[in-house]
């Protein structure tokens, strides 16, 4: 009898574990795969369009670009943390085709982008990592989706300064924020990130000197 009552216990145990445990987070991770790449793709893009601008004498706008591949490099990070979490091997990165041309057209494709991410792509990645309920997705892919509204906002200032020569009025000083990728030009910068608090003394500076 008493061996009976252990047996039931151990099955409703069982099953109470079995239940407690949730569903694979499919489509998060796949996201998370893509992000990384496409991340780890622009990171690498813009460093080679702020060679190209500082090659033209345009420093203000090499700068930029600086600052943006710095803020994807730490977006790529943060996914790639999330899928490690996740007990997901991470590959790669994969980085996408892309060719430099004039400075004006490298900062069209950088708009392209940026609106790609902010229209389509971390909206629906952040719906599913919701639907999914996997908390460190919503927040890294948050984290980027916030950065990259801004990054579109400063490149398009940018293009349209370059198109009326006046390259010299953009800033000369942007700060990236080490942990969430938050990106601020000199006359915004606050004492702490908005993102995620982090402290403005330990974020990181692209100067043009
Ligand atoms: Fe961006
Ligand atoms: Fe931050």
């Amino acid at each position: 009898m008493k061996k009976l009552i252990y047996s039931i216990i151990f099955i409703a145990v069982l099953a109470g574990m079995t239940s407690c445990t949730a569903p694979d987070p499919v489509k998060t991770k796949e996201d998370l795969k893509a992000a990384f790449n496409g991340e780890s793709t622009a990171s690498a893009k813009y460093a080679k369009y702020a060679q190209k601008a500082w090659q033209d004498s345009l420093s203000n706008i090499a700068i930029l670009f600086e600052a943006a591949s710095r803020a994807e490099g730490i977006h790529a990070d943060n996914h790639k943390k999330v899928l490690e979490k996740l007990r997901v091997k991470v590959e790669g990165p994969e980085i996408g085709a892309f060719e430099v041309k004039t400075t004006a057209e490298n900062l069209a494709d950088a708009i392209k982008g940026e609106s790609y991410e902010v229209a389509t792509m971390y909206p629906d990645f952040i719906k599913d990592a919701e639907t999914e309920k996997v908390k460190d997705a919503i927040k890294s892919f948050t984290w980027a989706y916030d950065t990259e509204k801004k990054h579109k906002a400063f490149y398009e200032k940018a293009l349209a300064e370059l198109n009326a020569g006046n390259q010299s009025n953009l800033p000369t000083r942007w700060f990236v924020c080490p942990v969430c990728g938050n990106t601020y030009d000199l006359a915004s910068v606050k004492n702490a990130c908005d993102f995620c608090k982090t402290k403005k003394e330990k974020f990181i500076m692209f100067m043009n000197f």
